[in-house]
């Protein structure tokens, strides 16, 4: 889905999710394990205040685990549960039930001792696009939902859909916005597939996601793509262009007269990156991103 973002629609966007806030006990915002902060809403503190949250951290199967671990602690540190998941191979749905219903445990606790019998918990996705929410939504209800939408003039209500007995989903998920006017953050939006590519210059993503592999997973580079030696100091920006090339030969993106065709080989490298034939890999780490905090 490409949405175009614009203020109407980010305060739209915004007014919708908090008008749903009311109708649930908890919130599960979705991330992409291997960009966790730039797949995240600038604004979500604000947007869900004190709502219990559960982060999720989605497409773990593609995500180093290493670095999936140290976001774990990251957001520990925050007071934010976050767990590692794979909405499309959907093996952890019982676990986001149980950590959804520990979050609220305390309310649970003053219902029963009051002898209320506690309804089934509430809860509501949210995401920006592409980060995996509708593959969540199936996988939880385990059945295809299809997506109502959420247009003017579609007068249709909420539906609940049933997760087991003790949960319950809205069937739409908040959609949010990323914080795309920060070009790091869209270069890894754009080399991870949660952007279109058109909107960014291709052979630009491929330069700065093959710099980081460079710094990072220099050995599963080497293996995939033949490479014998890499560049001793990934800022050298000629270097890295030769790295580009090396690969477009090894793929055979090649112009006529023999000359690598840098588009084709950008396209290469971000398709494999993006269906894990790179191995698995993460495009940032809480030390990277505290090392881009402005002073
Ligand atoms: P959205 O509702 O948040 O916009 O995202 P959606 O569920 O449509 O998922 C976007 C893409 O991410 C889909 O791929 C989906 O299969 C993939 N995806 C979701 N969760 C995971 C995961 O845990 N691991 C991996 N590897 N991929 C995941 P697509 O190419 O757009 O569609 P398709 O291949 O499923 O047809």
């Amino acid at each position: 889905m490409t949405i175009q973002w614009f203020p109407g629609h980010m305060t739209r966007a915004r007014r919708q999710i908090q008008d749903k806030l009311k109708l649930i006990d908890v919130v599960i915002e979705l991330l992409d394990a291997r960009i966790p902060i730039s797949s995240r809403n600038p604004m979500i503190d604000e947007i869900l205040q004190n709502k219990p949250r559960l982060v999720l951290l989605n497409k773990h199967d593609l995500a180093d685990p290493e670095a999936t671990a140290s976001w774990v602690a990251y957001f520990a540190e925050q007071g934010l549960e976050a767990l590692p998941v794979d909405a499309a191979n959907g093996n952890q749905m019982k676990e986001i039930m149980a950590r959804s219903k520990q979050l609220l445990s305390v309310k649970i606790e003053a219902q029963l001792r009051k002898g209320i019998k506690p309804r089934a918990i509430r809860a509501l996705i949210v995401g920006i696009p592409n980060v995996g929410k509708s593959t969540l939504i199936n996988r939880l209800a385990g059945r295809k939902i299809a997506a109502t939408g959420d247009k003017p003039g579609v007068t249709k209500g909420q539906q609940w859909i049933k997760v087991g007995t003790e949960m319950e989903l809205l069937d739409t998920p908040g959609i949010l916005w990323p914080k795309f006017e920060d070009q790091q953050v869209g270069i890894r939006l754009a080399a991870t597939g949660a952007i279109k590519e058109e909107i960014l210059n291709t052979v630009d993503i491929a330069f700065y996601t093959v710099r980081y592999l460079v710094t990072h997973y220099g050995a599963g580079l080497q293996e995939r793509f033949g490479i014998e030696k890499l560049p001793d100091d990934p800022s050298d920006t000629d270097a890295i262009v030769e790295v580009m090339e090396a690969i477009g030969r090894k793929r055979g993106a090649l112009m006529s007269g023999g000359r690598v065709d840098l588009e084709k080989a950008s396209l290469t490298i971000l398709r494999e990156l993006r269906a894990g034939k790179l191995g698995r890999i993460s495009l940032e780490t809480p030390d990277d991103y505290q090392a881009e905090q402005p002073l």
